[in-house]
């Protein structure tokens, strides 16, 4: 029996609701396939700085380490973003774990279901055939350079640094997701400015040679978001430093028309965590209307990693089976609207007994079990 030992990290504003309806699911995959799950739950974020005065405290990052993946809803407070001077922030929590568990390639599928293709800021004819992922860089560049804070001459500083390994150990996975995916690479940097961006270029550029296979381009990120917008189909594999990769990625979140649905993973060299790509939403906190389904695939992509594909083969379809019937929560504008914790009932009855379980009524009436 397979047994897997999961640090659970709820965070801020809607993260703890969202993480229930993922822990939800993870129960009825327990019960339909057998699988054990370990779940135990650590402090990080704004959380953490209320409860212990520090983002990412000793213990929680013992758990992490101890554990084979980290599940993770979201960190953020507005308390901390309306004070640029504030020393102590919840994104530290986040950059902290990032970094003690060496997350260095962080992988966004981005994927437009047809039936949400109407919501999208983009006309749907633009959004026909997009199916990207974006290989962002996580645990080096601007975000973890050399930093000076405000001093008294009003200068500050970041330093963006790249190290070739660092950028090696990257490319080769994309290189290699490219080719179980649609054969192409775009490289997204500044090199006609940026010194590590032409280190990036001169790196990837030897690595493009190893997979002939694989159409290879490269794109300045200022281009890159234009076409991104004007022709997103046109990608497969994005590959990218840190800060690029979460300014591009939020960019492609919109194309399918609710931030509320993209799941991420980050793979390291200890550990790996499964993430949504949105952040906390604090305007929805406590009031049950946040979409969980970032949350819920999140939890599938961990799945996977640990080999368990039947379970997560379950996941997707009960979250297929939803988009494409349009139920879900408010921000998906759908036929049947769902709270969180419905949608999380919901997919946990998907899960253990089939779609056959739904019909028109029930849907009507928001009852997830018939049973
Ligand atoms: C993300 C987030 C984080 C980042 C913040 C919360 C530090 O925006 O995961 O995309 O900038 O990486
Ligand atoms: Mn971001």
């Amino acid at each position: 029996m397979m047994k897997k030992k999961i640090a659970i990290l709820p965070g801020d504003g809607i993260g703890p609701e969202i993480m229930a309806q993922a822990k939800k699911v993870l129960q009825a995959i327990s019960e339909k396939f057998g699988y054990q799950f370990e779940l135990k739950s650590g402090l990080i974020g704004a959380a953490a700085i209320h409860q212990t005065g520090e983002p990412l405290p000793e213990s929680t990052l013992d758990l992490c380490l101890d554990a084979d993946a980290v599940l993770l809803a979201a960190v953020g407070h507005p308390k901390f973003d309306d004070d640029p001077d504030a020393r102590i922030r919840p994104e530290q929590g986040l950059l902290g774990l990032r970094k003690a568990l060496d997350l260095y390639i962080n992988i966004r599928p981005v994927k437009v279901y047809p039936v949400m293709s109407q919501f999208s800021s983009l006309k749907p004819e633009k959004l026909e055939n997009v199916d990207l992922v974006i290989y962002r860089e996580l645990s080096s560049g601007i975000y973890f350079g050399e930093k000076i804070e405000r001093n008294e001459t009003g200068y500050a500083s970041d330093l963006c640094a790249y190290r070739e390994e660092e950028i090696v150990r990257i490319a080769r996975p994309a290189f290699e997701a490219a080719r179980r995916r649609k054969h192409k690479v775009t490289l997204v940097d500044k090199a006609n400015v940026l010194a590590s961006s032409r280190l990036w270029r001169h790196t990837v550029s030897e690595i493009a040679e190893e997979f002939p296979d694989i159409t290879y381009e490269k794109l300045y990120v200022d281009n890159a978001a234009m076409q991104l917008v004007l022709a997103p189909s046109q990608f497969d594999v994005i590959l990218t430093g840190n800060m690029f990769g979460d300014i591009l990625s939020d960019l492609s979140s919109v194309l399918g028309g609710s931030l509320g649905l993209l799941p991420s993973s980050s793979i390291g060299s200890r550990s790996s965590l499964f993430e949504p790509v949105h952040g906390s939403y604090p305007m929805a906190a406590g009031k049950d209307i946040a979409n969980p389904m970032a949350m819920i695939l999140s939890t599938m992509m961990m799945l996977e990693s640990f080999g368990m594909h039947d379970a997560a083969n379950e996941i997707s379809i009960g979250i297929d089976f939803c988009i494409q019937n349009r139920i879900g929560t408010q921000d998906m504008q759908p036929l049947y609207e769902y709270t969180c914790s419905q949608m999380g009932d919901l997919i946990s009855s998907i899960v253990l007994e089939g779609i056959e379980i739904l019909n028109e009524k029930n849907l009507d009436s928001s009852i997830s079990t018939i049973i």
